[in-house]
């Protein structure tokens, strides 16, 4: 992995230098975790300092309900983790690097794995609201890139095994000691804000996709250009358009995240000392 030395950026060098002082000398931290619309309150489990974004210049100013902005620097089943609770999303400002800062200071704070999760609506009826899945692919159906604009030849990153099969088998081997069903497919990224139509639902299950969302695309991206590893799960809130006569909103998508977030915090926590 040749990364260029200007991939972590000068000012990502100074927030973690930053974050350091505030974490008082503790251990730096092993995972960065970030967590989808109405998945925050597994940052409440975490035991250590909170930082608000507010306080971490360039950090987003999560626009989004349903995202808690601060980070969490603490521990979680014994593994040193920092937290996410909010993530910025390409439909905010149109910008598909708007998630670059903070993960090139998780990179600097010592993270080797990153662990996504986030709301996503199913193309599969065998896969009902409520549901989890674990990401084994993508469809980036944006067309949209993080890395145009890298100058070095570092952009020309492989997706092949984009989600790490090693890390894939550690959630489904903690899936299975928990007893907790997931699933596992493939995610398409549509920009949003708007929903999808049914017909571009149609379309994109032709194609292979198993769940949509508006997120996570380009931080994988992002990631594996900075030389993490990545696990990511969806948790499902929703049959996407015309899959059924569920009403779709960022309502619903809040109001039935907490359902799938305890199976996904349950895998995560069971999956967590073998992620790091
Ligand atoms: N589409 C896109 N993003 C989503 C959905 C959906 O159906 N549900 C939750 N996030």
């Amino acid at each position: 992995m040749n990364l260029p030395a200007s991939a972590i950026s000068q000012p990502a060098k100074d927030l973690a230098a930053q974050i350091r002082r505030q974490i008082g000398g503790r251990e730096g931290v092993r995972i960065g975790l970030v967590l989808g619309s109405g998945l925050g309150h597994l940052a409440e489990a975490v035991d250590g300092p909170r930082i608000p974004y507010s306080e971490l210049p360039g950090f987003p100013h999560a626009g989004v309900s349903g995202h808690v902005p601060e980070l969490v620097i603490g521990t979680l089943e014994g593994m040193r983790v920092a937290v996410l609770g909010g993530r910025a999303h390409y439909y905010e400002k149109g910008d598909p690097r708007a998630m670059r800062l903070p993960l090139e200071v998780l990179t600097a704070l010592g993270a080797k794995t990153l662990v996504l999760t986030n709301a996503a609506g199913s193309l599969r009826p065998d896969m009902p609201t409520g549901s989890i899945m674990a990401l084994n692919d993508h469809i980036n159906f944006s067309g949209l890139n993080p890395l145009i604009g890298e100058p070095s030849d570092a952009r020309f990153v492989p997706m092949t095994d984009a989600y790490d099969p090693a890390l894939r088998v550690a959630l489904f081997e903690a899936a299975r000691k928990t007893g907790t069903e997931m699933h596992r497919g493939t995610y398409a990224w549509y920009s949003g804000p708007s929903f999808e139509t049914p017909a571009e639902i149609k379309a994109i299950r032709t194609l292979g996709a198993d769940a949509v969302g508006m997120s996570t695309v380009p931080e994988v991206i992002l990631a594996r250009f900075l030389g993490l590893k990545v696990a990511a799960i969806s948790a499902i809130t929703n049959m996407a358009a015309g899959m059924s006569d569920e009403k779709i909103s960022h309502e619903h998508t809040k109001a039935m995240a907490p359902v799938g977030a305890a199976k996904l915090e349950t895998v995560l926590r069971a999956a967590l000392p073998a992620l790091g």
